[in-house]
């Protein structure tokens, strides 16, 4: 059994999950894509109140992808119906559990109804402490880079900022979510071993690990195995460490 050390550091700061295989976990059982996406949900709760209370400070879900938009539209639409139901319900979950809502991405091209309903969740649990959930939504991490660099350039362009002021400090101040912590931790389920444009600059230092369960059918244990093998893994980010 894997044993996860609860000491404090050895908990990873941020954690980011990619969310795979919800479409063959329900083909697997006969049922249309969108059944796996449902269930997909329940999961979502279920590993991030278990976040909180393993007192992890950030969790950022790869909820949908800038590349997701050129699915076929029924499942675009259906993919956004779930996110507007989940966001409508899922206030008192967050609210017990002490945990902030935020969103990062290209949310301009949201559903205006998904969209107020974010800005409803994130005035409201502003002020909660235990974690903040960060829903990638929209999200390509080019695309975040970009935009980064744009804002970067107005800058320059009104005068307000020199190019020889620009540094990785002065970039990571233009992300979606500015001062957040490195990501520590990617876990991506499905077996799958490949990043697909998530958090390009925030996890330049991250430990990847990629566990064999379809996201419907991910539970915490399977989490908590994924946190074992992370605190296994020797950090290093360049150095040599003197035993
Ligand atoms: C990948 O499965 C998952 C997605 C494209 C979206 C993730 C969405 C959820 C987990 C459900 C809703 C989330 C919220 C926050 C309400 P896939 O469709 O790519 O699976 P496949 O690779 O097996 O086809």
């Amino acid at each position: 059994m894997i044993h996860i050390n609860a000491d404090i550091g050895e908990i990873p700061r941020h954690i980011a999950v990619i969310m795979d295989g919800n479409g063959r976990w329900a083909k697997k059982r006969g049922w249309v894509r969108t059944r796996g996406h449902r269930t997909g949900a329940d999961v979502v709760r279920a590993i991030t109140t278990e976040s909180a209370a393993l007192g992890i400070e950030r969790l950022t879900l790869y909820a949908f992808s800038s590349e997701n938009w050129s699915r076929p539209e029924r499942e675009v639409r259906f993919l956004m119906g779930l996110l507007t139901e989940y966001l409508d319900g899922e206030l008192p979950t967050l609210q017990d559990n002490n945990i902030r809502m935020e969103a990062i991405g290209r949310l301009d091209r949201l559903p205006e109804q998904a969209r107020a309903l974010l800005d409803r969740n994130r005035e409201a649990t502003a002020g909660n402490t235990a974690m903040t959930l960060s829903l990638a939504l929209s999200y390509g991490g080019r695309d975040e880079i970009v935009d980064a660099c744009r804002a970067l350039a107005q800058r320059v362009a009104a005068g307000e900022l020199d190019p020889s002021e620009i540094d990785a400090a002065a970039l990571d101040a233009h992300l979606y979510a500015p001062g957040s912590p490195d990501v520590d931790l990617v876990v991506r389920t499905a077996g799958e071993q490949r990043l697909s444009n998530f958090l390009p600059w925030e996890a330049v230092y991250a430990e990847y690990v990629s566990v064999a369960p379809l996201w419907p059918e991910f539970t915490v244990a399977d989490f908590h195995a994924a946190l074992g093998e992370y605190q296994s893994r020797d950090r290093r980010f360049g150095r040599v460490i003197e035993p």
